[in-house]
């Protein structure tokens, strides 16, 4: 179904062409004066220039070919020139109204796929394996998976890859420890591997803290253990291979549980350890073409630009010791995805303290040619979440916040708020759940990615304002509004959504149910919007927008006392369409919408 903003455009452009205006000039966009037009074009003062003439002229010019198009007059009540040169549009509401009935009759609200749908590698979620999943890796989880879900809607391929952090000196220090204690055959559970991996992490850099050894490690022979223990299981010993699977395994399992919990989901699960077969080629081929050299036992890679404005320093692809790092592992990932997934293009969502790692191996991939000249790769960097004192989001006690305890917090939250609903307990707190989950990933979705925010559970869990829960509650009202009109005629609310099929759209008769309709009607655009600015936040303030001229419609329309029976039928109908996008857009966020809250 063509775009309503394609139509505009078409209509627009032939009138700018039969006044001899070049189209180039002719681009349409919404509003930014809603109080005087729905759209405009400013495309009369950018022409004046060139054809030397007065832009309001030109403006006359256009509009009086405009009003011969009978497109025009279908899509616009009021078209016209307004000093100095802009062109106002004002649409017909029985227009409006039809291309919502439009919209409702077809799947995804008629929005179609792109045709040059892209195959995309989203890296994202990030965890490190054997190290308790904490709120770094939330947003992350949070933004990796909505923007999985937006690319798919808008038609592109996506593979989300967990890429865990499976092969770093993590494990050698867990190896270690677990020989110290003898148990290197033991059966581990998680708490226990929980526990093992920040002791063993203490252990390995505690100092003295005075004393003749004052600043010195105190345990550096189990630093130096450790470390040879990462090295031995990356050369492949089958001993301590053996004690990485145990470990993997029980990790992954909770990881797992963890994500799933969250309504996080990847296609693949592979890790940093994926990229080991692949490394002695990656080093091969960078020596070959000239590119690693040593450089004080290291081996490097030039990237600097010359149109760099800082400096951006040489990539390091392996150790003195012959260790791989960060960069190698994800130089063998770009190899294991292009010969198995040959993706046109990669996201990678990580900390925003992490974007110069990207640049370099960006760089590193694009001079050995690991990837095709016209494969993008692109860094979302986020910024932290942090509590209310401006600092790491931290527990109470200072310590690293886990997600799970994070996620019981928000859910007691909203539970308690809750209290007094007639709801079966466990309903409640399943809703309690939804609610928390939402709360959670709105507050954190809603911020530009970028951007650092407050994690403030009083407001993000709040029922009004710029909320997950405020958003889920107008779904909520909607739904119980059909409700209560089924109950009314004997029937149940799907009835009554299967009875509103047939219904036609009458114009729409008041401001704010014109205002509904107009931001009904951008869906598409805005969608195409947040999917090429990857910007979730577009979306939040898409679905914000809605579901505030939801309740400005509601309160100025009443549906259920609405006397003109197709009038009603219309009004309904107008609230199912927005319910339905509301529960999609959600969806694009990894939200659920309750059935009562
Ligand atoms: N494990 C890393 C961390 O905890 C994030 C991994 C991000 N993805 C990547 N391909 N480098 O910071």
């Amino acid at each position: 179904m063509k775009r309503l903003s394609e139509r505009l455009q078409d209509v627009v452009t032939t009138a700018f062409k039969n006044a001899g205006i070049d189209e180039k000039y002719s681009s349409v966009g919404i509003s930014n004066r809603p109080d005087l037009c729905d759209y405009q074009s400013n495309g009369a003062m950018a022409a004046a220039k060139e054809y030397h003439k007065a832009p309001f002229v030109i403006a006359d010019e256009i509009i009086a070919k405009l009003n011969e198009l009978p497109e025009a007059k279908k899509y616009f009540a009021k078209a016209e020139a307004v000093k100095p040169g802009f062109l106002n549009f004002t649409l017909s509401p029985e227009f409006m109204a039809e291309y919502a009935g439009q919209m409702d009759s077809e799947t995804d609200f008629g929005f179609e796929k792109a045709p040059d749908s892209k195959n995309i590698v989203l890296d994202y979620g990030g965890p490190n394996v054997a190290k308790p999943l904490h709120v770094g890796h939330l947003r992350s989880a949070i933004i990796g998976e909505s923007l999985k879900r937006i690319e798919r809607f808008v038609g592109n391929k996506v593979t989300g890859d967990v890429h865990l952090g499976d092969w770093g000196l993590q494990m050698g220090l867990i190896i270690a420890e677990l020989e110290d204690r003898g148990q290197l055959d033991k059966d581990l559970n998680i708490s226990e591997l929980e526990e093992i991996y920040p002791f063993a992490s203490k252990k390995s850099k505690e100092v003295y803290e005075d004393g003749p050894h004052k600043g010195e490690l105190v345990n550096p022979e189990f630093a130096e253990r450790a470390h040879e223990a990462t090295l031995k299981l990356q050369s492949g010993d089958p001993k301590y291979h053996a004690v990485w699977e145990k470990i993997m395994k029980v990790s992954v399992e909770d990881l797992k549980k963890n994500y799933a919990n969250l309504n996080v989901h990847f296609d693949l699960w592979k890790g940093e350890s994926d990229a080991e077969p692949y490394i002695p080629e990656l080093i091969k081929l960078l020596t070959d073409k000239g590119l690693a050299y040593k450089s004080e036992g290291a081996l490097v890679v030039d990237v600097s630009e010359p149109t760099d404005s800082k400096e951006i320093p040489p990539c390091m692809i392996q150790k003195s010791d012959g260790a791989a790092l960060y960069s190698t592992s994800d130089l063998g990932t770009v190899m294991d995805r292009e010969k198995n997934l040959h993706p046109d293009e990669y996201i990678y969502i990580a900390d925003r303290r992490q974007e110069l790692h990207y640049v370099q191996f960006f760089r590193v991939a694009r001079k050995a040619g690991l990837v095709k000249p016209e494969t993008v790769l692109k860094f979302i960097g986020f910024g932290t979440m942090n509590g209310k004192d401006g600092k790491p989001f931290k527990t109470r006690e200072g310590g690293v916040m886990r997600l799970e305890t994070l996620i019981s917090d928000i859910t007691n939250a909203v539970a308690e708020k809750m209290a007094d609903r007639d709801m079966p307990e466990d309903t409640k707190q399943a809703v309690a759940k939804q609610v928390g989950l939402a709360a959670l990933k709105y507050g954190d979705l809603s911020n530009q990615a970028a951007k650092d925010y407050v994690f403030d559970l009083d407001r993000f869990a709040s029922f009004e304002g710029n909320t997950g829960p405020y958003i889920q509650y107008t779904v909520v009202r909607i739904r119980s509004i059909l409700d209560k009109y089924a109950e009314s005629v004997g029937k149940d609310r799907k009835g009554i959504e299967d009875d509103l099929r047939t219904v036609k759209f009458t114009a729409p008769a008041h401001e704010n149910e014109k205002k509904l309709i107009l931001t009904i009607d951008r869906f598409a655009d805005t969608l195409t919007n947040v999917a090429s600015d990857l910007a979730p936040h577009k979306l939040c303030a898409y679905i914000y927008e809605l579901a505030n001229n939801f309740s400005a419609f509601y309160h100025e329309c009443p549906i259920l006392t609405e006397s003109d029976e197709a009038r009603k039928m219309s009004l309904l109908k107008v609230s199912a369409l927005t319910g339905k996008i509301l529960v999609t857009c959600l969806d694009l966020l990894g939200i659920e919408a309750p059935e009562r809250m």
